[in-house]
């Protein structure tokens, strides 16, 4: 069932738990991610890359994934995930999601207000929601990454901007952690607690599931997985026997495995909606 951000995770917001936002790279990613969502009747978020649109990888996608929001029972959200700026978010649009994002994080926190309002004064017009950031997001090969999101900036964020939902830095990154990261669970508890928007955790492979649950008790509300995506694709492709059987038959068994790992994020987030 179609949804927006906004409607997905008000339900989250309401039921206490968060949505899983899965990144999806190609037709096996997201029959995973969508059997997962269909075996669990849980609301997921379906998203993809800026890029995947601008290479076209999107346009061959789109249609599948706008299929699959109005062919399952629970609830879908079609999302552009880190839209460098409103030309993407502008096609992301076209292509039929359902909510983008804007990532204007690394930009001054003025110029990243005027940045994300002008896409939720758009996309507010064509009934989308908007996710912004706050408190760059970045790579686990940066060096540093303990800029945590203030909360009183966090507060300005959202008000000035009308955002839909917010992503924070709490001390997650992109990629695969070296080190098991820690958390800022107190910053998160104060900034859901202080803000109306919907709080997003990106970054969310390799967190340790104390951790996630602990975020989710806090008011995370959206968590992204990429990194994990690909393993799970990854992981089961490199076990094949790659002319043993026709292509749909051995890749079933990879998609099957990303379905798997959705299950496991679906259940730790709260999302599972069956015994
Ligand atoms: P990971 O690839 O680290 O899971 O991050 C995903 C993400 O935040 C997508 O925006
Ligand atoms: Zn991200």
């Amino acid at each position: 069932m179609k949804y927006s951000l906004k409607e997905i995770l008000d339900v989250a917001e309401e039921g206490g738990f968060a949505v899983p936002a899965f990144n999806v790279y190609n037709l096996e990613t997201l029959m995973g991610v969508a059997k997962a969502a269909e075996e669990t009747q849980a609301p997921i978020i379906i998203q993809m890359y800026s890029r995947l649109f601008n290479t076209g990888t999107g346009e061959f996608m789109a249609p599948t994934i706008k299929y699959v929001m109005n062919k399952l029972k629970t609830p879908i959200a079609f999302h552009l995930d880190h839209g460098a700026g409103i030309p993407e978010c502008i096609r992301a649009m076209r292509f039929g999601t359902t909510s983008v994002m804007i990532d204007a994080s690394t930009l001054p926190i003025d110029r990243n207000i005027e940045t994300t309002k002008k896409v939720v004064d758009m996309a507010k017009e064509a009934g989308i929601s908007v996710e912004g950031e706050l408190g760059h997001i970045g790579s686990t090969k940066d060096e540093k990454w303990d800029a945590y999101t203030e909360t009183d900036d966090a507060v300005r964020y959202v008000n000035e901007t009308g955002i839909d939902a917010l992503a924070i830095m709490v001390g997650t990154a992109h990629g695969k952690y070296a080190q098991a990261p820690v958390l800022a669970i107190d910053r998160i508890a104060e900034i859901h607690s202080q803000t109306k928007a919907h709080l997003v955790l990106h970054g969310g492979s390799g967190v340790p599931d104390d951790q996630i649950k602990a975020a989710v008790n806090a008011g995370i509300r959206k968590i992204n997985f990429g990194t994990d995506v690909c393993y799970a694709f990854m992981d089961a492709y490199k076990e094949l026997d790659p002319y043993s059987a026709p292509l749909d038959v051995t890749m079933s068994k990879v998609a099957e495995n990303v379905k798997e790992f959705a299950i496991e994020k679906i259940k730790l987030l709260g999302a599972c909606k069956i015994q």
